[in-house]
């Protein structure tokens, strides 16, 4: 690999679409920050309209979340911690309404049209968000691995969560993204696999990461 680099006017469109606790996050931020990339988690955007609705009890959820999306500043969503177990079950419960993925896909296309190289990864990314990005990249790991993964990093902030009950909202909540009517979370045809079930394997997972971007490069503009 030669560590190519994107140049001011060039544009790059990256989906990264997985499961709960896939190694998507990872693999879609570290990809970003080498390639100069602008990030967007969109699973964050979905966390927050839930918190949003949790915190305030709108009568019309729609016309309140097109409020605070049309304000939203980014930066704010750090500092709100927005993995708890609440969080994380009533996100699920509210992505699959079609208005509620309709404000928030407005939000993502707006993004990569002024950030123009981008990252965003999520669900739909690759299907219905981006369907046209340049590459698309699709997070698999099996749920003993992924309920580890999310595991280790909740246990971080609370000691008293259990590794069975990760493992099992993990599953709840894969099988309610893959089988919802609206932007269920399915491999593009045209995305390519990445495996992250060795836990310690993230050199391997970005050589391959990188080896098709920087294809993808030279296709577009020449080595
Ligand atoms: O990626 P993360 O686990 O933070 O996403 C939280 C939830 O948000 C998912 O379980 C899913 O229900 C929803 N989501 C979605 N579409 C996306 C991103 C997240 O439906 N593009």
């Amino acid at each position: 690999m030669e560590n190519l680099k994107l140049k001011k006017h060039h544009k790059l469109i990256v989906a990264a679409d997985g499961g709960a606790a896939s190694g998507k996050t990872t693999g879609a931020k570290k990809i970003s920050k080498k390639y100069g990339l602008k990030f967007l988690s969109s699973g964050i955007l979905y966390r927050f309209a839930s918190y949003q609705l949790l915190k305030h009890k709108p009568k019309n959820k729609i016309t309140f979340l097109k409020k605070i999306f049309n304000k939203l500043n980014l930066k704010k969503l750090n500092k709100i911690n927005l993995h708890t177990a609440e969080i994380s079950e009533h996100t699920s419960i509210i992505a699959k309404e079609k208005k509620v993925r309709v404000i928030l896909k407005l939000f993502q296309r707006k993004f990569a049209k002024k950030f123009k190289k981008v990252c965003i990864e999520g669900r739909d990314i690759g299907t219905v968000i981006l369907p046209k990005a340049d590459i698309k990249f699709y997070f698999v790991c099996s749920l003993n691995i992924a309920a580890k993964r999310r595991f280790k990093e909740l246990r971080k902030k609370d000691k008293n969560v259990k590794l069975f009950d990760v493992k099992k909202s993990l599953k709840i909540r894969n099988n309610r993204d893959k089988n919802r009517k609206n932007s269920p979370l399915i491999q593009s045809k045209d995305a390519v696999i990445v495996r992250t079930d060795k836990l310690k394997n993230i050199p391997g997972m970005m050589s391959k990461m990188s080896e098709i971007v920087e294809k993808k490069i030279k296709e577009k503009y020449g080595s």
